[in-house]
């Protein structure tokens, strides 16, 4: 057991620098209430040689016929700060962060939306970093609740 510890320990900092490198998908349907449902995303995280340092991510979410490319961000509903959350530098692995999404979100009533996480994040060399965004989609159905669970 304290073996086991000890390699963990020392293999962590090979680990230094870990990314986004998707989200996982959601299955069955999303039910939005009128104020306090929230839709789980799921990020995986990869290790990466170079400094990678994701600093915030912008959802949105759009219809699936107003959704054309992977650059649409839709109607904006939030920005989570991946620094405060301790999330910007993870190792390998997974998160999950809840984005709220109530009735009134839904804009085109129930059906088929996108929500898209556009991850800004800094590469290159550490304390100089680069700026860019990569997005992730998420395709759901949802439907509508008249009450709040
Ligand atoms: C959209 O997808 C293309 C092709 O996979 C990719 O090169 C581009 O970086 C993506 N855009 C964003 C904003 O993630
Ligand atoms: C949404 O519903 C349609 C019609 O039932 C189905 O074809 C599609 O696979 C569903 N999409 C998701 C992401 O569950």
């Amino acid at each position: 057991m304290f073996t086991t510890k000890l390699t963990t320990l020392l293999a962590l900092p090979l680990f230094a620098a870990a990314y986004i490198n998707d989200v996982q998908q959601f299955s069955g349907t999303y039910t939005a209430t009128p104020t306090t449902s929230t839709f789980p995303v799921t990020f995986n995280t990869a290790s990466t040689k170079v400094e990678f340092m994701d600093l915030s991510v912008s959802f949105g979410i759009a219809a699936r016929d107003d959704h054309a490319d992977n650059t649409t961000l839709g109607a904006p509903l939030n920005n989570v700060d991946l620094i405060a959350l301790n999330h910007a530098n993870t190792g390998p692995g997974s998160f999950t962060v809840d984005v709220p999404i109530s009735a009134s979100d839904l804009y085109a009533g129930a059906g088929s939306y996108v929500l898209t996480a556009a991850v800004l994040r800094g590469t290159g060399m550490s304390g100089v970093l680069t700026f860019r965004a990569d997005s992730f989609s998420i395709p759901f159905n949802a439907t509508i609740a008249d009450s709040d669970a």
